[in-house]
């Protein structure tokens, strides 16, 4: 087929009313609101994609022996949309997340569905529940889209039938509490990802690997576990879920090298503005004693996280096995919160978007 699903649209006959999703949308934190459509479509080896709906969000039926729920055949994205002051409804670069999906797919010997037909689902729920894009400055509507195996079978092969769903959430904050400095735990036990692994594909196992590490993280005060590499467990790989980037006392930005870390649009987004500023970018492994010994020279002045959930976040603190350390004087970094503001005022419509990032809706 081409590269368009026909969408079959069945709009929802009970939506929320305005006055409840007024309300749901006052504070909505992270993932906790959702709205009152989902894009589904499915997928059978030999037939290829068929039943592409926008319809009403509801419970998915599954049969017990649904083979995601065994052997964690998924993947999935993460992008938002925005509305922007002037009432224009905007994403940022879902053509990107519609590569990465496609990537993740392959690693996880899943079919392709088609670039154009992913970005067009994101259109469709969008515009069917616009309402639902918060108008508060500094919330969006975090999109979600996904797949799984769902065919009913326990051999361990990849399956022949799936599901594409996507669903919405109007969203704050990734952290509690707002943007401000988060600390994190270097965990001594776990990785995240081996080369070879599925590091690089963004599957649910992946997260699921990090949630006991993470679980640590939060007993030792930490809002995000770092993880080292899993061959020497020397290098900074990346947080539980975003990446790392330090931020050197002669302006240079050094964030560890693709590979087994996930590839954040994010990560590529900041690279892009730091070099366009004039600063120099520079991927290398970095080691968790060099970015001790570095934060306590103050050769590093600030390093900071950075996702599609956590945008641009600075890290305050960092605790590990023995001891702890503060990045400059564990507050808001000058270069940290100069990046931020301008990747939020392009995604925002704030200012001119020289990259055609930034998608009309
Ligand atoms: C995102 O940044 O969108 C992610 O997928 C990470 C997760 C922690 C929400």
């Amino acid at each position: 087929g081409g590269d368009k699903l026909d969408f079959e649209i069945r709009p929802n006959p009970r939506p929320v009313d305005a006055a409840e999703r007024a309300a749901l949308m006052v504070d909505p934190g992270f993932g906790r609101v959702f709205t009152d459509h989902m894009v589904t479509a499915r997928y059978a080896e030999g037939k290829g994609w068929y039943e592409a709906r926008v319809e009403a969000r509801a419970p998915i039926q599954m049969d017990p022996a649904s083979a995601v729920l065994h052997y964690a055949q998924e993947i999935f994205e993460g992008l938002k949309a925005y509305r922007n002051a002037d009432g224009t409804v905007t994403m940022f670069r879902p053509e990107a997340n519609a590569e990465r999906f496609s990537t993740s797919a392959t690693r996880l010997a899943m079919p392709h569905l088609p670039e154009g037909a992913f970005v067009d689902s994101l259109r469709r729920l969008i515009d069917i529940d616009r309402d639902w894009i918060p108008t508060n400055g500094e919330d969006s509507l975090y999109l979600r889209p996904f797949m799984f195996a769902n065919e009913v079978f326990l051999g361990v092969r990849p399956a022949m039938e799936y599901l594409y769903v996507v669903i919405a959430s109007p969203v704050g904050s990734y952290f509690k509490n707002g943007i401000k400095p988060v600390n994190v735990w270097v965990s001594p036990d776990y990785t995240r990802a081996a080369p070879g692994g599925t590091g690089a594909a963004k599957c649910g196992g992946n997260y699921a690997a990090s949630l006991l590490p993470q679980q640590q993280a939060a007993a030792n005060g930490c809002d995000q576990v770092v993880f080292l590499d899993a061959v020497e467990q020397r290098w900074i790989d990346e947080l539980g879920g975003m990446n790392i980037f330090f931020v050197y006392d002669d302006g240079t930005l050094v964030t560890p090298p693709l590979g087994t870390i996930l590839p954040g649009i994010t990560r590529e987004a900041v690279m892009r503005l730091a070099t366009d500023a004039g600063r120099a970018v520079i991927e290398r492994p970095v080691a968790f004693d060099e970015w001790q010994r570095d934060a306590e020279s103050g050769r590093i002045r600030e390093t900071f996280a950075c996702g599609t959930a956590a945008v641009i976040t600075p890290i305050g603190e960092v605790r590990f096995e023995g001891g702890a350390f503060k990045l400059g004087d564990g507050g808001f970094g000058e270069v940290t919160m100069g990046l931020r503001k301008q990747l939020v005022d392009i995604q925002r419509g704030r200012t001119a978007d020289p990259y055609g990032w930034v998608h009309k809706v």
